[in-house]
């Protein structure tokens, strides 16, 4: 083709155009507001130079309000593919210069185009979303066009990972989309997602609350359990997305990936045995047993700072991913909670759906007992980490570390439930309930009959240690196979990694049938 200058001229200024957004101000103002702008966000997440643009000079269709007069090339929103570790991901990046990232209905139609490609080709999607909302000037259009990525992004739920960062605000309805996906990331003093903001609340329920309070990072990662990845700063983000993706498959019909490890498959576990405490009573920290027992350590923390007394998260053993949920006994005991269970719950839900087996650790001694949990509806909510894990057909192995009392000993992925391997520790307890609670509805007229005579304290003691010596022990349950092996602490990584490869041909199917009806 013969070279038109004119023409070639003609494109380059549209480039041009596009790559400067809502104009060199506005750019000077994201910066100043500690941001980066949408296409350095997508340089920062990437592999260099593998990004792909699409729809660049695309822009909206509107004639309200003298919109006709003020275009901008790409409408707000730079989309496209790359590469993360190599794989390829699509993305979308909302340009707050731009009408302040909000939404029209040719903004939502390229999101919606790579939605759809990512869906065909089998690769996960990103959204790096700091926007206003809804385009105002364009009213239903814009609604229609936010209804149409919810649609997309329940179509690729449990198809291909979805991940949103919220770097900007993220309000009203446009939070469903990354609610519906399945991981958040927010950055420290700079992300915020409510329903609706602080006026409004103020005018409907006279309450002050900052924006910050209402919907920031912290308050996400902490109380409402909504964001499960926080950063103090947008490039510290971007890596963990990455480091994320390195960890889970393209999509469901992919498996987890492997990678070489260099730690070896035997190595003792050396610490476990110093960490578990002398009496059943101390608590300890789970996550360093979980260290001691994984690939260099590495435990990528999901939901870090929510419901603390369970821990949920990826890491590799052997070089294979896994995903590892465990209580933590160094907080409210380990105790399962409806927090815990909806934490639990989505987490085991995520690796079912793309394959990545799951590795459980049990030191439980039960549900959360009281009048705010019952009325909170434990019993739904329990039921959901119940589900969760008897519907997975993934790999699962299941550790005992210590306690596994009552229906928490059911759900912690048992052997009932369809786990593959179940081992315990010697120091194991297995049974309806603690030894406390357990002597009072046994020997209650025993019990009474001590405190008329003033000897409660020893036939207390006396009774607890029978109760002890019969049940608080991992040999009822392996005399019945519902426990493998009774391992030493020092065997875990082994046995794991063992059980793993034993199940790498795992094939399971459910019923056939539409869905399932977990207890929402
Ligand atoms: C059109 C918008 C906009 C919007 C911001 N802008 N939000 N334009 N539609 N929703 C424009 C502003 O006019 C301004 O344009 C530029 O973006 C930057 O906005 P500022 O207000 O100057 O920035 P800042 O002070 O940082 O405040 C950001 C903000 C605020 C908090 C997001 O702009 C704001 O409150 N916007 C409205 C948010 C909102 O109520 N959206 C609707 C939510 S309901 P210029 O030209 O001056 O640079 C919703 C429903 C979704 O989204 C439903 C889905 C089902």
């Amino acid at each position: 083709m013969p070279k038109d200058l004119e023409k070639l001229a003609l494109l380059e200024e549209k480039n041009r155009q596009a790559f400067l957004g809502g104009g060199k101000e506005r750019i000077e103002k994201q910066h100043q507001a500690g941001k980066l702008t949408a296409r350095e966000r997508i340089e920062t997440l990437l592999d260099p130079g593998s990004f792909v643009e699409l729809d660049r000079l695309m822009t909206h269709r509107c004639t309200d309000f003298g919109m006709e007069k003020q275009k901008f090339l790409g409408d707000g929103v730079v989309t496209g593919y790359g590469t993360i570790h190599g794989k390829t991901v699509y993305l979308f990046s909302q340009d707050f210069t731009v009408f302040g990232g909000s939404l029209s209905g040719a903004h939502a139609q390229k999101i919606c185009k790579v939605m759809d490609l990512a869906i065909r080709a089998g690769a996960p999607v990103i959204g790096l979303n700091d926007s206003g909302g809804a385009r105002i000037q364009e009213g239903v259009e814009s609604l229609g066009g936010y209804a149409e990525i919810f649609w997309r992004n329940t179509q690729a739920s449990g198809v291909i990972p979805q991940i949103s960062v919220i770097l900007g605000p993220c309000a009203g309805g446009a939070v469903y989309s990354p609610a519906i996906t399945d991981f958040i990331f927010m950055v420290e003093n700079s992300s915020y997602m409510f329903v609706t903001g602080p006026d409004v609340i103020k005018t409907v329920t006279h309450e002050e609350v900052t924006k910050e309070a209402l919907g920031g990072a912290e308050t996400h990662s902490e109380k409402s359990g909504v964001n499960h990845f926080v950063y103090p700063d947008e490039r510290a983000c971007l890596e963990g997305v990455r480091k994320l993706l390195s960890l889970v498959p393209m999509n469901n019909l992919d498996s987890a990936p492997r990678v070489k490890s260099e730690d070896p498959s035997n190595r003792i576990c050396k610490a476990i045995n110093d960490i578990l405490p002398d009496s059943p009573q101390k608590p300890y920290d789970m996550r360093k047993v979980i260290e001691d027992v994984v690939d260099q350590g590495d435990f990528f923390e999901v939901h870090a700072g929510y419901a603390k007394n369970i821990l949920c998260g990826f890491a590799r053993l052997g070089g294979e991913t896994v995903g590892i949920v465990a209580n933590q006994p160094q907080h409210l005991a380990g105790c399962l909670d409806i927090d815990a269970s909806l934490k639990g719950a989505r987490f085991v839900r995520y690796c079912d759906s793309f394959n990545i087996p799951l590795i459980t650790l049990v030191d439980v001694p039960g549900f959360l007992p009281g009048t705010a949990q019952e009325y909170g509806g434990i019993i739904k909510h329990g039921a959901k980490l119940l589900y969760a894990f008897a519907e997975a057909t993934v790999p699962k192995l299941t550790v005992i570390t210590r306690k596994a009392y009552g229906g928490a000993y059911d759900v912690m992925a048992s052997k009932h439930i369809r786990a593959d391997f179940n081992f315990a520790y010697p120091i194991a307890e297995i049974a309806v309930m603690g030894p406390d609670g357990a002597i009072n509805i046994l020997y209650r007229k025993e019990l009474a009959e001590a405190e008329k005579n003033g000897t409660l304290v020893q036939e207390r003691a006396r009774l607890t240690d029978v109760y002890r010596k019969t049940f608080a022990n991992p040999y009822k349950a392996a005399e019945l196979g519902y426990i493998d092996e009774v391992i030493e602490p020092e065997m875990t990584r082994t046995r794991l990694i063992q059980g793993l490869k034993a199940l790498t041909g795992k094939r399971e199917a459910l019923p056939k049938r539409k869905h399932g009806n977990i207890p929402l």
